[in-house]
C-alpha cells in the first residue's frame, strides 16, 4: 500500500555557477518537467526500512547504509529533526528522470523528494525554506562548499535571484525566454570542479576574485536583458559567462565545441551549467532555431536534449 509519494525538480544555472560560492549573485531555473520521485510503502516483510532506486540497481536495508549516506543521512536528518522513530516494515523507493552527475541538481532533487514523502507520512507540514535548509546539509555530502543554490531553487520550485547566506528572491518574468539543454554525455562531478576552483583561488586570489566578480557584474547585466526580454543580450552573456567559466577551468573540450555549434546554429548564446567539466550546455534559441541547432549537435554525438522556457508569472514570492 503506498501511504506517501512526493518529487522534486531538476534546476539549471542561467548565471553564476562557481563564482556563487564565493558570494557573487546567480540566476537559476527549475525545470519543473524533469523530476525526482520519493515513494514511501507498508511492507509487512521488511524487518526494517527498506530504502531502494531501481534506476541504479540499489536496495539496501537503512540499518545497513553508511552514515554519510546521503539517502540515509537524508532520512536520519529527518527523524532527527523532528524527534520521531524512524518507520518499521516500511519500503522507501526512489526513482529520477533527471540524469545523475549532469549540472541538474540530481542530488538536490532526491533529497528533497524525500524529505516531501516523509513529511508527508509523518503528517509534518515543511514550508519550503525548512526544505531547503534540510537539503542544503546534505548538499554538504554532496560537495563539501556548497553555496545553497541547487536546495534553494528546488525547493522554492521558482526561478530565483540568488546570493549565498544572503539573498533569495522570486525572478518576475516579463517576456518568455527558450531554452535547450544538451547533455555532453560526460559526467560532471560537481565536487571535483568545486575543489579545483578553491585550489585555483587559493594559488592566485587577486586574478580568480577577478573572474569571480566578472561573472557577477554578467549575472546583474542578466538581469537587465531578462527584464527588457533582451534575447540577444541576454544570449550574448551565456556565452560570455561561459568563457569565463573555462577561464576557471571548469568548461571542457567537448562543452566548448558544443557552445560554438549552438551559436553557429543561430542560438543567441551558450553556456555550460553546473560543475562543469561535463554535464549539460544551457542555450538560448528561438523555438524555431531548435531543430538546425539540436542537428547541428548531433553530427558531434550529442544525442540527449530537453527544452525549457523562462515565462511570465504573475505570483510573488522570497526568503531564504
Ligand atoms: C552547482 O550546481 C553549482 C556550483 O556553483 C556549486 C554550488 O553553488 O554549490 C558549481
Amino acid at each position: 500500500m503506498i501511504l506517501a509519494s512526493a518529487s522534486a525538480s531538476a534546476k539549471t544555472i542561467l548565471f553564476g555557477e562557481h563564482a556563487v560560492v564565493y558570494d557573487m549573485p546567480a540566476i537559476a531555473i527549475p525545470l519543473s518537467t524533469l523530476r525526482a520521485y520519493a515513494r514511501i510503502e507498508q511492507d509487512l516483510d521488511a524487518a526494517g526500512l527498506i530504502i531502494e532506486a531501481p534506476d541504479i540497481f540499489f536496495s539496501m536495508p537503512f540499518s545497513e547504509m553508511e552514515e554519510i549516506h546521503p539517502i540515509g543521512a537524508a532520512i536520519s536528518l529527518f527523524y532527527k529533526t523532528f524527534g520521531r522513530n524512524l518507520p518499521a516494515n516500511h519500503r522507501l523507493s526512489i526513482h529520477s528522470d533527471i540524469p545523475i552527475a549532469s549540472g541538474l541538481g540530481s542530488g538536490a532533487a532526491v533529497s528533497i523528494s524525500i524529505f516531501r514523502a516523509f513529511s508527508m507520512l509523518e503528517s509534518i507540514e515543511l514550508s519550503a525554506s525548512q526544505l531547503s535548509r534540510l537539503a542544503f546539509e546534505i548538499e554538504k555530502i554532496h560537495h563539501g562548499t556548497p553555496s545553497g543554490i541547487d536546495n534553494t531553487v528546488i525547493a522554492y520550485e521558482k526561478p530565483i535571484w540568488f546570493i549565498r547566506e544572503r539573498e533569495c528572491t522570486q525572478l518576475q518574468c516579463r517576456y518568455p525566454f527558450h531554452f535547450l539543454i544538451a547533455n555532453s554525455g560526460i559526467p560532471s562531478s560537481t565536487a571535483i570542479p568545486v575543489r579545483d576552483v578553491r585550489a585555483l583561488w587559493m594559488q592566485n586570489p587577486k586574478s580568480i576574485q577577478a573572474l569571480f566578480e566578472a561573472i557577477g557584474a554578467i549575472t546583474h547585466q542578466g538581469i537587465g536583458a531578462l527584464d527588457q526580454g533582451n534575447a540577444s543580450e541576454l544570449g550574448k552573456l551565456m556565452t560570455l559567462n561561459h568563457e569565463i567559466l573555462r577561464e576557471l577551468t571548469v568548461s571542457s573540450e567537448r562543452l566548448d565545441e558544443m557552445v560554438c555549434r549552438a551559436i553557429a546554429a543561430g542560438a543567441y548564446g551558450a553556456k555550460m551549467t553546473g560543475g562543469g567539466r561535463g554535464g549539460n550546455v544551457l542555450i538560448l534559441a528561438e523555438p524555431d532555431q531548435m531543430p538546425t541547432i539540436i542537428s547541428n549537435l548531433k553530427e558531434m554525438g550529442v544525442n540527449q536534449y530537453f527544452q525549457t522556457a523562462l515565462v511570465p508569472q504573475t505570483s510573488n514570492e522570497s526568503g531564504t
